[in-house]
């Protein structure tokens, strides 16, 4: 069963607690985007938002970290409440230490990959991964459009990952149209931003519809 991971960037921003209350029940996880201005151009949120918004939920907080130096911030966002902290290969020099150090504040850690970059990078550092992250669009922004290059590097994932146990998650452009191609290729979970929240409206009952419909066409 593929699971589902709501994005908050898409989420009313002026109402993030009601927005996080009414998407939660029927989440598998909750995907946080921080964005830091330089790693992508945009910016988003910190650990505060963060700290503030993790007794609303009881879902796992799934933080994605756009940011530079993501060294300095990584005990930051678990403090923060982060279960899984993502960051991404083209941001570190070291990211064999970097995984490492998530691991030690007793986090899983995960490894966000560019549309750009080879899935090849994550071949010696796989005792160190919990998840990888498959960019399907160029970071940065929400309600962008897949890039169906993605599907090609999750099957290729798929098999580097072999039995090991990681998680296999692909970000950007999720739609109820792109969604089973992403399943087949073998993602285990889905970020979804827009396609849920595009009404923004706090309504449990919109977003149950939204999340059930990127489950619907699973393994077609
Ligand atoms: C993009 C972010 C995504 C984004 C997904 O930089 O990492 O998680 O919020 O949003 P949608 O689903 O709208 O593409
Ligand atoms: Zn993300």
């Amino acid at each position: 069963m593929v699971a589902i991971a709501p994005s908050l960037l898409a989420a009313d921003m002026a109402n993030l607690g009601d927005e996080l209350r009414a998407v939660s029940p029927r989440a598998d996880y909750i995907h946080l985007d921080v964005m830091d201005g330089h790693f992508v151009p945009n910016l988003s949120y910190g650990p505060a938002v963060i700290a503030g918004l993790r007794p609303l939920s009881d879902k796992p907080f799934d933080v994605h970290l756009m940011i530079e130096n993501p060294e300095q911030w990584v005990a930051h966002y678990a403090e923060a409440g982060a279960d899984i902290i993502s960051v991404h290969w083209e941001a570190t020099n070291h990211a064999d230490r970097l995984l490492q150090s998530i691991k030690d504040l007793g986090k899983k850690a995960g490894i966000a990959l560019n549309p750009a970059t080879p899935v090849g990078v994550i071949t010696d550092i796989l005792d160190k991964i919990d998840m990888v992250v498959v960019m399907s669009v160029n970071p940065g922004f929400g309600g962008q459009k897949y890039i169906s290059n993605a599907n090609r590097k999750l099957q290729d994932l798929r098999k580097i990952i072999g039995t090991r146990d990681i998680l296999l998650e692909v970000d950007g452009g999720v739609t109820a149209q792109t969604a089973p191609q992403a399943v087949q290729a073998g993602a285990d979970i889905l970020v979804a931003g827009s396609s849920i929240f595009a009404n923004g409206d706090c309504k449990s009952d919109n977003y149950n519809e939204a999340i059930d419909a990127l489950k619907i066409f699973q393994g077609e």
